[in-house]
């Protein structure tokens, strides 16, 4: 069963999940924060696995109202892992690179102690710990920098499209070049959490795809593959957005993944390749 399935990711699990006939449920149809919702949709299922993608992650947002992230992110993911646990099903859920402080000059491991700096990074960790008590049987996918077919429903939008549309109309944008990330393919990682589903050992894994970026390097790259020209302005995370903190590398590694000897999703830059040429195909639903 798979949670916010019309989602950025759910839509690429549901596809990477297809020959075993996911049960894909939209927020319409579960609300994780309501345990009779819950139970209503593990009772009338009755799921061998449940992953969850729902999640409150507008950083911004959930920086000006924390109980909210604690309460989606923390309290319901781990209510939601509980009741899962209760009906011997196994529960997957998708944490984020915003458990880390961005201090260490090197992707992080998942033996890197998390420290988050915002209300977003703080309520995921809370339910990765949460997550963790309710249940051995859990996966958690941390995960960095998503983009996929459709936009983030959260933000209405995916940034390699807003890049390529301000320069399809000869606009200039301006993209932070302090950050430095792991973009991610949610087909990518959508095929790589079946993998470790499929063949690994329950517990944490990051799953994105290999090498990193700054925000203006992977706009920069999005352009090249497009074939279009447009003028990027380099800006700084403070010129952007200085009511938020957020961490100046938050790139990770896939070093479980590695070790468990399961294919790691392939570099960005060819994974930003294959997303352009799906999205010149049409193929991607906007
Ligand atoms: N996007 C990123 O760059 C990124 C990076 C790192 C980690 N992650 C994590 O990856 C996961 C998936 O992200 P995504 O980009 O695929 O998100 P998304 O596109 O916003 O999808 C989340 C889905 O969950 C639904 N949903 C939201 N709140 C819900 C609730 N309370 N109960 C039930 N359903 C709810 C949403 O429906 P509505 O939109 O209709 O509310 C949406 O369909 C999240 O856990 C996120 O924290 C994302």
């Amino acid at each position: 069963m798979i949670v916010g399935a019309s989602g950025q990711l759910g839509t690429d699990l549901m596809d990477a999940f297809a020959d075993l006939n996911p049960v894909g449920l939209r927020h319409s149809e579960i609300a994780i924060e309501n345990p009779r919702s819950v139970a209503e949709a593990l009772d009338t299922h009755r799921p061998d696995l449940v992953i969850n993608t729902a999640a409150f992650h507008n950083v911004q947002v959930c920086e000006h109202e924390p109980v909210r992230a604690l309460e989606i992110n923390t309290v319901a993911v781990g209510a939601l892992a509980r009741a899962c646990a209760q009906r011997e099903c196994s529960f997957a859920t998708f944490s984020t690179d915003y458990v880390f402080d961005g201090e260490k000059d090197a992707p992080y491991v998942e033996d890197d102690k998390p420290r988050p700096i915002n209300s977003y990074g703080l309520s995921k960790l809370g339910g990765e710990l949460l997550v963790k008590v309710a249940t051995p049987r859990h996966f958690i996918f941390r995960t960095s920098g998503l983009f996929g077919r459709i936009g983030s429903t959260s933000k209405g939008y995916t940034f390699i499209d807003r890049i390529l549309q301000s320069a399809a109309a000869g606009e200039r944008s301006t993209v932070v070049n302090d950050m430095t990330f792991s973009p991610s393919y949610t087909r990518d990682v959508a095929a790589a959490v079946r993998r470790v589903v499929d063949d690994a050992d329950f517990g944490l894994y990051h799953v994105v795809n290999q090498g990193s970026c700054t925000w203006y390097e992977f706009a920069l790259e999005a352009l090249t593959q497009a074939g279009l020209r447009a003028e990027v302005t380099p800006i700084s995370t403070a010129q952007w957005a200085a009511d938020v903190r957020r961490p100046p590398n938050s790139s990770l590694a896939n070093e479980r993944l590695q070790k468990t000897g399961l294919p790691q999703p392939p570099n960005w830059r060819s994974a930003v390749a294959r997303y352009i040429a799906e999205r010149a195909t049409g193929v991607q639903k906007v």
